[in-house]
């Protein structure tokens, strides 16, 4: 499952790494991980919108040292770069989601874990800084969900991140045609104790399965309501692309938004999340703070969300990448790579600090 640490002087990007993983990793793991839904629009999409926006860099501005540190729901981070909640870490590598845990520590940002990881929370938790929020799926069962709730307060979460584009799971093919399910020996370890950490071994995606046995399908604004009563922390809303959802998310109690397609991975053919961040934007003000994910592989696409009105990104695949081929310190090489980048960029647009990155950037 694991590959060998490889030299970090020969994984100088993102796409290093990726490449590294795809090497390295069992077809059916990486698949798993890189794959989309359908067609694969939207993955190629999300990835390839970034670069196509173009940087109408500034001179002679004076700019020195670079500052990079934001906050996001009012704790510090030292970076815009934050890590996107990810499923089954160990299919990456033994240590799984403690290795990347600690790899947002040592890089002092925001690690959110997916509640469909192979490690407990209450086992990751105090292997990661702060801030730590816990990503959730509502399932059919309301209890199982209020005691997911609960026990991640209890962990330590200082937020909820609610997924809201998987009412049902869009079909990865390459999962089916790999009859993806998890590797003997691997659970959705915090379903275990809720009697719902076995996913089935069949033809098929034994994912979708899972998802289509536990997942409550006709979500709603009451779901949003109800987990905003159930839980003292504050609320985050992922997988939005339209303007008039963020909106009412917000205006419903979400504290942030996340404009994301889920990596492409849902409803094929959705927008590319840099296409729909600015109808967020416009619609959202500053009713909530809005992050965007999808597709950001290079420092200047950093500078291009936050110049479109992101307060940050989240990086998901990039991370697992990391953990592949070289387990906490790959993760972590992949979040400074990111992190180098986007200083450079801000250095060459002229931006010496965040606020200083506007739209004008991105046009003449
Ligand atoms: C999990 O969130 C997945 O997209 O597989």
């Amino acid at each position: 499952m694991s590959a060998s640490a490889a030299p970090n002087e020969l994984l100088l990007n993102v796409s290093d790494y990726a490449r590294a993983a795809r090497a390295a990793m069992e077809k059916k793991a990486f698949d798993y991980y890189e794959g989309g839904a359908l067609d694969e629009v939207t993955l190629r999409d999300n990835t390839e919108s970034w670069s196509l926006l173009k940087l109408y860099y500034r001179v002679l501005t004076g700019t020195g040292a670079r500052d990079l540190s934001t906050t996001v729901l009012g704790q510090p981070v030292s970076m815009p770069i934050l890590v996107a909640p990810t499923a089954f870490h160990k299919l990456a590598c033994t240590a799984g989601e403690v290795a990347a845990a600690r790899a947002a520590r040592a890089a002092g940002t925001l690690f959110i874990l997916s509640s469909l990881s192979n490690t407990a929370m209450e086992s990751v938790f105090p292997e990661t800084g702060s801030p730590r929020w816990f990503q959730l799926y509502i399932y059919k069962d309301r209890e199982v969900t209020r005691e997911l709730v609960q026990r991640a307060e209890a962990a330590g979460a200082e937020a909820i991140v609610l997924t809201v584009d998987a009412p049902g799971w869009g079909t990865r093919e390459r999962d089916v045609r790999n009859s993806f399910s998890l590797p003997e020996g691997l659970t959705v370890e915090n379903l275990s104790p809720l009697g719902k950490g076995e996913m089935p071994e069949m033809p098929g995606s034994g994912l979708a399965a899972y998802v289509r046995a536990n997942f409550k399908s006709d979500l709603g604004f009451d779901d949003l309501d109800w987990l905003c009563a159930a839980t003292r922390l504050p609320v985050v809303v992922k997988g939005v692309c339209r303007g008039d959802d963020a909106r009412r998310c917000a205006e419903h109690g979400a504290r942030a938004v996340v404009v994301s397609n889920h990596g492409g991975r849902q409803l094929d053919t959705a927008p590319a999340t840099c296409e729909a961040l600015p109808h967020v934007v416009e619609a959202v003000g500053e009713l909530c703070e809005i992050y965007v994910d999808g597709g950001v592989r290079r420092g200047s696409d950093i500078v291009k969300a936050i110049a479109l009105g992101a307060r940050a990104v989240l990086v998901g695949r990039p991370v697992l990448w990391g953990l592949c081929v070289n387990g906490e310190e790959g993760a972590r090489h992949v979040l400074e790579i990111l992190r180098r980048e986007l200083d450079e960029a801000m250095l060459l647009c002229g931006c010496g600090k965040l606020s200083e990155i506007d739209s004008a950037l991105l046009g003449p």
